[in-house]
């Protein structure tokens, strides 16, 4: 990883942080020129508190489903669970009636070969499934977007390899974050570790900007790109890559036009987290 005080990468021979260090002459014209040139919103430290409460109420309420998700219980007892916690923490669901069609429940709930945009319904989860759960809260006008994998009993040895792939991607990808990396080299990551593991990356969803919208400017793709924008201080966006065992294609329900399966039916795992870029770091926002 390069650092502040490393010959500059693109050949000046200037020190980076004197060079493409994206750091302006003053800190205040950084919002405006990224709003400007990418659209993205650099939080501001009042949206960055709101961000975080809201985050924390997420991983909360993403928590105690996790628990409740048991062979027997169906997913639309997830939902209504799900909406009594919204409730209870005075958040409201995100998802529900969201995009167009607009979409039915508060969380996503997808099984097996759903790789994300699962609906909650009455199939009731076995043993040997794996399920992810996705909670997008907003407290106060500002966004939480979390999801996790759980494993209900004894799963096939790749329904394990696809989930643990799926959490060492997002976890390692977040630990290169710090100001001046680009957007390009999460997915370098990504890519890396899921070849390792014999899996695929899928390129049909991204992760994105989030904090004040749901979803903001910039995408964060998870497979090769070439998206050259450096990560500033104040920056809030998800990660959340989807990793297939098999091939990295899907497709969407022509019925419901949101939930997306693999095409060749092998299962999908996705864990995401909510991240603040900080001034030397990054926080995980929907960290417990
Ligand atoms: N929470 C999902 C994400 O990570 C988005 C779900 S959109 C919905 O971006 F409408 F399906 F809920
Ligand atoms: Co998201
Ligand atoms: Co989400």
């Amino acid at each position: 990883m390069i650092s502040r005080n490393d010959p500059c990468w693109c050949g000046s021979n200037k020190k980076f942080k004197k060079c493409h260090y994206p750091q302006l002459k003053s800190n205040s014209d950084l919002p405006k020129t990224y709003l400007k040139d990418y659209g993205i919103i650099i939080k501001n430290k009042k949206q960055v508190e709101g961000i975080k409460r809201s985050c924390k109420i997420a991983a909360k309420i993403l928590d105690k489903l996790c628990s409740r998700a048991k062979a027997g219980v169906t997913t639309l007892e997830l939902d209504d669970f799900a909406n009594e916690l919204h409730k209870k923490y005075g958040v409201i669901p995100a998802p529900l009636n969201y995009g167009s069609p607009p979409f039915p429940k508060s969380i996503c709930t997808s099984l097996n070969d759903v790789v994300c945009h699962g609906i909650p319904d009455k199939t009731k989860l076995k043993d040997g499934d794996i399920l992810n759960i996705d909670v997008t809260c907003i407290l106060d006008g500002y966004y939480g977007d979390t999801s996790r994998m759980v494993m209900i009993g004894d799963v096939t040895e790749e329904k394990k390899r696809v989930v643990e792939t799926s959490y060492q991607c997002l976890m390692d990808s977040i630990k290169i974050l710090t100001p001046g990396i680009k957007i390009f080299e999460i997915a370098n990551v990504i890519e890396k570790i899921a070849k390792e593991k014999d899996c695929s990356v899928v390129n049909q969803f991204v992760g994105h900007g989030v904090g004040v919208g749901f979803h903001e400017p910039p995408q964060i793709p998870h497979s090769y790109n070439n998206i050259q924008i450096p990560l500033v201080p104040g920056m809030t966006f998800t990660i959340e890559p989807m990793i297939n065992a098999g091939l990295r294609e899907c497709a969407i329900d022509s019925g419901d036009k949101w939930t997306a399966k693999t095409i060749d039916s092998k299962p999908s795992a996705q864990f995401e987290h909510t991240i603040l870029i900080t001034e030397n770091s990054h926080e995980i926002l929907t960290a417990l």
